[in-house]
C-alpha cells in the first residue's frame, strides 16, 4: 500500500464547495416503509453534508482543504464550525447568514448499515454565483476542486466553469444525481456517481459488469475525462481514454454498521490521492480503502477515517 497523505511541501490545495448539515440519525432493524412506523435502536444527532463530509475526509487524511458553503446562524452551525477547528478544514469562504438557517437531514438506518436519506439543504440553498465570486481567490489558490449536487445546480457548474478556468482538477460527484446540461460535462475531470447515479444520466438500467463498462464509455463519450464508478460492496470502476479496470471492495476486518458517507469518504480521499499527485489507479486504491473503514463506524463526518487508521489497517 503506498503511503500518502502525508503533509508535505509539494501537497497541493483542495477547495470543496457544499453543503454542511446535522444529520439525524435513526438506526433500528430496518428503513420504515411507506405508512409505517417501526421502533428504532438508536438515535443520534451528528454533522453531515456531502461537501462537509468530503471536506472533513479530505483533512483528516492530511489534506490542505478550504470549504465554501453558507450556514445560518444557529446551533448546527456552531457544531460545524467546532468540527472544522478540530478537523483543519479552513473556514475563511465559509458565509455565515445570520437570516437563514442551517440545513438538517434526516436519515434511516438498517441493521445492515443501509439508508435512506432526505436532506432539507437550508442556508447553502441560497448560495448563489456572486458567492463564488466573492470565493473566487479560494479556487485560485486550490489545485484540486471538488463538489456534489447538493447546491443549487446553476451555483454548481458556474463553479466547475470557475475552478476550469483556474486549471484546477476537478471532480463531480453527481450526489444527488440531478440534470446537468451536456455542454457541461467536459467541465468535469473526474465523474464518481455510484450506480444508480450513472443510470440517472444515461437513462437505462446497469445491471451487469458489461453494462457498467458501456455506461463509463458512455460518460467518456460526453466529455467527461475520467469516469469512477462506485458500486458499493462491489467495488469500483474506472476508465478514461487510456485505461479501464475493476477495483474490488477493500476486505473489511469488522462489520459494516453504516454506509452512510461511504461515497463522501471516497471522494475526500480521491482528492487527497490527487494532491499527493499519485497515479490515478493509486488514488482510487486509496479512495477505495478509505470508503470502506468509513462503513464499520456510525454517523457520516464522525465516521471519516484519520490517516493512522488507513496506514495501519
Ligand atoms: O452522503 C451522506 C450525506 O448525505 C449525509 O451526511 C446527509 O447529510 C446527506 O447530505
Amino acid at each position: 500500500m503506498v503511503r500518502f497523505g502525508h503533509k508535505n511541501k509539494k501537497m497541493k490545495s483542495i477547495c470543496i464547495l457544499g453543503v454542511f448539515v446535522a444529520d439525524l440519525c435513526f438506526v433500528g432493524e430496518k428503513i420504515p416503509s411507506e405508512g409505517q412506523t417501526v421502533l428504532g435502536k438508536k438515535h443520534i444527532v451528528g454533522p453531515g453534508g456531502k461537501g462537509s463530509n468530503q471536506a472533513i475526509a479530505a483533512a483528516r487524511l492530511n489534506g490542505d482543504v478550504s470549504f465554501i458553503t453558507k450556514v445560518g446562524k444557529d446551533s448546527h452551525a456552531e457544531m460545524a464550525f467546532n468540527l472544522y477547528k478540530k478537523s483543519g478544514v479552513k473556514t475563511h469562504s465559509i458565509i455565515h447568514d445570520e437570516n437563514l438557517f442551517t440545513g438538517v437531514a434526516g436519515i434511516m438506518i438498517d441493521k445492515e448499515g443501509k439508508n435512506a436519506i432526505n436532506i432539507v439543504s437550508g442556508a447553502a440553498e441560497h448560495l448563489v454565483a456572486e458567492d463564488i465570486d466573492n470565493q473566487i481567490e479560494t479556487i485560485k489558490n486550490s489545485d484540486i476542486f471538488l463538489t456534489q449536487m447538493e447546491t443549487p445546480d446553476a451555483v454548481t457548474i458556474y463553479a466547475l466553469k470557475k475552478a476550469n478556468e483556474q486549471k484546477c482538477i476537478t471532480i463531480l460527484n453527481p450526489a444527488p444525481a440531478r440534470k446537468i446540461d451536456e455542454n457541461n460535462f467536459q467541465l468535469i475531470d473526474f465523474f464518481t456517481p455510484n450506480e444508480t447515479e450513472a443510470e440517472f444520466y444515461l437513462n437505462k438500467k446497469i445491471e451487469t459488469n458489461e453494462d457498467i463498462k458501456l455506461a463509463a464509455n458512455d460518460l467518456l463519450r460526453k466529455g467527461i475525462k475520467n469516469v469512477v464508478i462506485t458500486l458499493g460492496h462491489k467495488g469500483i470502476y474506472f476508465a478514461n481514454k487510456k485505461q479501464k479496470f475493476f477495483l474490488e471492495a477493500f476486505k473489511l476486518e469488522r462489520p459494516v454498521v453504516d454506509t452512510t458517507g461511504a461515497g463522501d469518504a471516497f471522494n475526500g480521499a480521491l482528492a487527497v490521492g490527487l494532491a499527493n499527485d499519485l497515479e490515478i489507479k493509486e488514488a482510487l486504491i486509496f479512495a477505495n480503502k478509505v470508503a470502506g473503514i468509513s462503513t464499520t463506524k456510525l454517523g457520516a463526518a464522525a465516521s471519516m477515517p484519520f490517516s493512522e487508521e488507513i496506514v495501519d489497517n
